[in-house]
């Protein structure tokens, strides 16, 4: 079966060019850059079992009182995170009273050499958001405006299990692309694009042979 016969009932629709393989214009400057950190996934996967040794997973709520149904952990100078008195970036997991884990030479330099090739020179992130899906987790439509520094862009890392991300306008009511991510894809966008709405749609159980039913997604941003 081909990958994309995953998504035979998902139809991909909305601006998008290009195939499977390779990097996929989504905005005039948004790409998803196709198995661009396949190379180094292993490495990756090394990297964030150290990470959730120090700050483990845990299921946040949102000021509105839902809990999230993907877990979520960072690591880097500052880390995101939600309870019932707001969004925020935070230096100290409140979890464990400490700070987050440094952010490993691995995923700086991949999310570095990633904005890169999107076309966004000189990208240092510090902060590293780490999402972790099961089958039926979903992440609703919303912008990522918590960060300081808005010039920057979004690196977005898929491992695992494959999702389709929702890729919208800069109004919650755009209309919204399917695009689906796999094991090693990268998606950045920024600029004009920075403030679009997006979104993961519930996860189908698709197991991954590394990381069975799971996805992992490592987002970086300059947050301060
Ligand atoms: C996010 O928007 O923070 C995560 C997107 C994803 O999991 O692909
Ligand atoms: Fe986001």
């Amino acid at each position: 079966m081909s990958t994309r016969g995953l998504f035979d009932d998902m139809p991909i629709d909305g601006g998008i060019d290009g195939g499977i393989d390779g990097s996929q214009e989504i905005g005039p400057r948004a790409r998803v850059l196709r198995a661009f950190a396949r190379p180094v996934a292993g490495e990756l996967l090394k990297a964030i079992a150290a990470v959730e040794r120090i700050s483990p997973f845990r299921h946040l709520v949102t000021p509105g009182g839902y809990t999230m149904s993907v877990a979520m952990t960072n690591c880097g100078a500052l880390g995101w995170t939600s309870d019932r008195r707001g969004y925020r970036y935070s230096s100290i997991d409140p979890e464990t009273g400490t700070p987050w884990p440094a952010m490993p030479d691995v995923m700086r330099r991949l999310a570095h050499d990633a904005a890169a090739a999107a076309g966004f020179e000189r990208f240092e992130p510090d902060a590293c958001l780490v999402n972790r899906y099961v089958p039926g987790a979903k992440l609703s439509l919303h912008q990522d405006k918590d960060e300081q520094d808005l010039d920057a862009p979004i690196v977005s890392v898929s491992l695992g299990m494959p999702a389709v991300f929702l890729f919208g306008g800069l109004r919650r009511d755009d209309p919204t692309a399917k695009v689906p991510l796999f094991h090693g894809d990268v998606a950045v966008w920024g600029a004009e694009d920075r403030l679009r709405y997006h979104g993961v749609m519930a996860l189908k159980d698709h197991p991954h042979p590394d990381l069975g039913s799971h996805r992992i997604n490592l987002t970086f941003r300059k947050a301060g």
